[in-house]
């Protein structure tokens, strides 16, 4: 199986799932290509370093969301994704291209949703008080950060975290359950089914 994972940054969660692949905990699923909108996205040295091909495409060279999106789907087609991972990818996608890719795209995001959608989430959860904290992937609906969840992971938060130390804890999770929900999809385990996120026949 094919898949295609979309970064803007750092692409730790992109190594984790590299890592994956390579010691076998992925079998019959490959990293076609990897692609960015920043040219300096740290996790295109991680991908060529693979050896998997990347592309940059960045949105200055596109008068609207739509033209961009549509560049990048025709660009991410050409590889024949049946899963497209966006992993740390910081645009907001089109309608036209969340539902493109409905029911093969997966998200991951640092909170426990429904809690915090959107961006800076560890401070938010540290200024709410709250104890615990976590990340959720999800399958990508046309509502940010608002479609079925899979699988949460939730971490402790102590008194005198930064957020910085908060994250740190967060991303460990994430590199434990993104390889492990992809291996779900690539099974055949994992689908979505009218909003529902579907495993092995059971609604989650
Ligand atoms: C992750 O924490 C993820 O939850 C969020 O963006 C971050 C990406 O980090 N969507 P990295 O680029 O994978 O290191």
């Amino acid at each position: 199986k094919n898949i295609v994972v979309l970064i803007s940054g750092s692409g730790s969660n992109l190594q984790a799932l590299i890592d994956a692949c390579a010691d076998g905990r992925l079998p019959n699923a490959r990293i076609a290509a990897v692609l960015s909108n920043k040219a300096d996205a740290y996790g295109l040295e991680r991908a060529r370093q693979a050896g998997i091909e990347t592309v940059h495409l960045s949105a200055a060279e596109f008068s609207c969301r739509d033209s961009y999106d549509r560049a990048m789907a025709e660009r991410m087609d050409a590889f024949d994704p049946d899963l497209v991972i966006l992993a740390g990818f910081m645009r907001i996608l089109s309608d036209d291209f969340v539902r493109h890719y409905r029911g093969r795209m997966l998200n991951i995001h640092p909170s426990l949703l429904p809690k915090y959608p959107g961006l800076h989430t560890h401070q938010r959860a540290i200024d709410a008080g709250d104890q615990e904290h976590g990340t959720s992937v999800h399958f990508v609906t046309e509502e940010l950060d608002g479609g079925p969840v899979i699988l949460q992971a939730k971490v402790p938060i102590f008194a005198d975290d930064s957020a910085e130390e908060v994250m740190a804890r967060v991303q460990q999770q994430e590199h434990r359950i993104y390889p492990l929900v992809t291996r779900w999809f690539i099974e055949g385990r994992l689908s979505m089914l009218d909003e529902h996120a579907i495993l092995d026949g059971e609604i989650l």
